[in-house]
């Protein structure tokens, strides 16, 4: 049995694979077993920020010594180190930090402690958004159209899109109540395809939200430590959420790990009653990848924000030269791309053509997605672009 039948009978997907059997990754470079190798627009879907086996962020991670595991209750200096390092990047006054395995849980974390801080168990989404793969998630997730999956949380309602000055109204509507624990969304919407808020939509929504007493998460798994431009996308918008959901890139990479960060007052609830208690919970492999990589974040901050302007700059004026067959919405905001298509079935026959090229991308419904690392060259970028117009 080679590898390929052996995932299909053993391995548990939800989804066919992509035709590629990785060997190696480097750089903005993913290698197949078949010899090829792929420029990588994809990025791991948001995790490889920095890109893929940064020398740095190995050899940080390969000297640094560590038990081979803390009991969660046990004090563990490196726990603190890193909750100290996510509350001086997070934004406003968010500053205690809690222990999860990826970015499902965090979203689970988020809800929990916002039902408990309110007393309210209704939840507030985003039309068609996603969140995790967890029952509260999927269920946030659950769409009034794509009915995949239930809504098992009573009472959820959705906001639908344009996410702009005229929606708020519904807003008030939704939230006058006063039975809505919380509003969650990523603060840019990386999963339909990099839809970009209104500044006075979020500004509106901050100031509903205080008024009702509807606590506000940001989902910035996708978002966080500096995709769009910003270390938390928030920070593109004048408000302050009371929880931020964190995962992906928080290890670049190499080693599971997720964060949900809040405020000092509405941790005090968290740990009178449920603690959050989580086995694995920021392992210690995974608070040395953390460490390593947001140290290098930290350290070579000015060049990779830097960066992260030139190529949006770069990739405007590339994405502007590729025939599409109908003039496509292109929304840049960073290092988060969408190219807005108009047709699911066009975007997913450029997406699989482009990997027969050498190209990887992902496609969140009709529109491309590309999550470059902030280390990807001009050259790399033209290069995947020249694959992508033979794709199209
Ligand atoms: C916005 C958002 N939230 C949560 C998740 C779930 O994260 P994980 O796959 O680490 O559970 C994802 C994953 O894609 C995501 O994009």
């Amino acid at each position: 049995m080679n590898n390929k039948e052996r995932d299909e009978k053993f391995f548990g997907r939800g989804n066919p694979s992509m035709d590629l059997e990785v060997v190696k990754a480097e750089g903005s470079y993913v290698y197949g077993a078949n010899g090829k190798k792929y420029v990588d627009f994809l990025g791991g879907a948001g995790v490889g920020n920095l890109g893929w086996n940064v020398k740095e962020i190995e050899d940080a991670i390969r000297k640094s010594q560590r038990p081979a595991y803390v009991y969660p209750n046990f004090y563990y200096g490196k726990w603190a180190e890193l909750a100290e390092i996510l509350a001086d990047l997070a934004p406003g006054n968010l500053q205690k930090s809690y222990r999860m395995t990826g970015g499902s849980e965090a979203v689970e974390a988020a809800l929990e402690m916002a039902t408990l801080n309110t007393g309210r168990s209704k939840i507030l989404s985003v039309e068609g958004s996603y969140h995790g793969n967890t029952l509260g998630a999927l269920s946030i997730g659950a769409s009034k159209k794509n009915k995949k999956f239930p809504n098992l949380l009573q009472g959820c309602e959705k906001i639908d899109l344009p996410l702009n000055k005229s929606r708020l109204p519904e807003v008030e509507r939704l939230l006058s109540g006063k039975d809505v624990a919380a509003i969650i969304m990523e603060p840019v919407i990386i999963n339909l395809g990099v839809v970009i808020p209104e500044a006075e939509f979020m500004a509106g929504l901050s100031e509903i939200c205080k008024k009702t007493g509807t606590l506000l998460i940001m989902d910035e798994a996708i978002t966080g430590f500096g995709r769009t431009g910003k270390m938390f996308a928030s920070e593109h918008f004048n408000i302050q959420s009371d929880i931020l959901c964190m995962a992906k890139a928080i290890t670049a990479g190499h080693a599971p790990m997720g964060a949900v960060i809040t405020t000092n007052e509405i941790d005090k609830k968290v740990g009178e009653e449920i603690g959050l208690y989580s086995s694995y919970g920021w392992h210690p492999i995974a608070v040395d990848a953390s460490l390593a990589a947001l140290n290098f974040l930290k350290t070579n901050r000015e060049m990779l924000f830097g960066n992260i302007e030139a190529i949006a700059e770069y990739f405007k004026k590339a994405i502007s030269e590729v025939n599409f067959k109908k003039e496509p919405e292109v929304r840049i905001l960073g290092a988060a791309i969408g190219i807005e298509l108009h047709d699911e079935d066009y975007a997913s026959q450029i997406k699989d053509k482009a990997l027969k090229e050498g190209l990887l991308m992902n496609t969140e419904g009709s529109a491309l997605l590309f999550l470059p690392n902030f280390q990807m060259t001009k050259d790399t970028i033209q290069e995947g672009i020249n694959l992508l117009k033979k794709a199209v």
